[in-house]
């Protein structure tokens, strides 16, 4: 065999192995909680064949707590670049499977490349968080690492829209980045943003609560308002994910996709002689007024269940 050929073979077995993240076991760890590994979540969301990978091989540096004998190929992320409906996004994927997605120094580089690199491009930044937070193993260089991804998410504010989707438990960093994004979706019963988990709580604290009350979707979506979407199932959050980047522009120099519409160019709508009632003091329903006047009755509502006196979303 040429040395070549050895080389090639090198590099196919390498990349296999860094398609297992934290390994089989791991991975079946992941489906029996039902959820969606890193990769599966990456490939349901972009077109088919689209992901470009960066940094697949890149291993963390610590050598603190037996870190140097636990490495793992990408080290907890998958980033890259793809596209979705034919348009450009950068994209990562925390792996809960490689130390529960926890950040490193690496892993945060990873990821200010990606933005870095979206916001060059003017394309969105989607992250799909599954992540205990800072590593704590590597100390300050993580909690530094996490400094670097808030400054970006701080400047590609109002330059390239930034969507967080929320897996699984998220603490700490994981859940202080996307609280700086544009828009937040958290998958029920399986996704959770806190400072920290239950058993921390406890232990610090003294105070028994589940994870639930905690900060799940339940907390977020209707008490705190900082989840703008809810989604039943992780394939539901990323159909969410897909239909607002269909509203919105790439960056903020162009305009946002047009999308053919079927109503008839006349179109009237009667109905709304008949909605709003003479009487102010009745109600009505606004929805139906919404709905009465976008492009084939449709809107996509933003934050449903949170301050239910006024209704905001997208429509065309
Ligand atoms: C290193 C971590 C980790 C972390 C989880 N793990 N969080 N390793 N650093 N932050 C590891 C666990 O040790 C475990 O490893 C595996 O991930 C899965 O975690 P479990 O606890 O078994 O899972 P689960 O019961 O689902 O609970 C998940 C969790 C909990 C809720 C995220 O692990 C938790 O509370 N972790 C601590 C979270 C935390 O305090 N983070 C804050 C970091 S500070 P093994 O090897 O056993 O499988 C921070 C501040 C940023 O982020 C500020 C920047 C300026």
């Amino acid at each position: 065999m040429s040395k070549q050929v050895e080389k090639i073979k090198e590099l196919v077995a390498k990349r296999e192995q860094a398609r297992l993240g934290g390994g089989e076991k791991a991975i079946e760890k992941q489906h029996a909680r039902g959820k969606y590994t890193a990769r599966e979540r990456i490939e349901m969301l972009v077109d088919e064949g689209s992901f470009e990978e960066y940094d697949m091989f890149k291993k963390h540096r610590c050598t603190n707590f037996g870190m140097d004998k636990k490495h793992y190929y990408g080290d907890g992320v998958v980033a890259g670049s793809a596209t979705v409906d034919g348009r450009l996004v950068y994209v990562y994927a925390q792996d809960f499977t490689v130390n529960g997605g926890s950040l490193s120094e690496t892993m945060a580089q990873k990821i200010c490349k990606v933005m870095d690199m979206a916001m060059t491009m003017g394309a969105p930044v989607i992250c799909m968080n599954d992540s205990g937070g800072a590593r704590i193993q590597e100390g300050i260089c993580a909690l530094a690492g996490y400094g670097e991804i808030f400054e970006r998410n701080i400047l590609a504010s109002g330059v390239v829209p930034q969507i967080s989707a929320i897996m699984g438990p998220c603490a700490g960093g994981a859940v202080y980045s996307p609280a700086l994004t544009d828009f937040i979706i958290m998958k029920e019963q399986t996704s959770y943003m806190f400072l920290t988990g239950p058993k921390v709580v406890k232990t610090v604290t003294g105070e028994d609560i589940d994870a639930e009350h905690l900060g799940g979707a339940s907390v977020h979506a209707t008490k705190s308002g900082v989840t703008h979407f809810a989604a039943k199932t992780e394939e539901e959050a990323i159909e969410m994910i897909k239909s607002l980047l269909s509203f919105i522009p790439s960056n903020n120099t162009e305009e946002a996709p047009r999308v053919e519409c079927n109503d008839p160019i006349n179109r009237m709508e009667d109905s709304l002689n008949e909605i709003i009632p003479d009487d102010p003091n009745k109600a009505y329903d606004m929805y139906k007024v919404i709905g009465a006047v976008t492009d084939n009755g449709e809107f996509f509502e933003v934050q449903p269940k949170f301050a239910k006196n006024i209704i905001i979303g997208f429509a065309r």
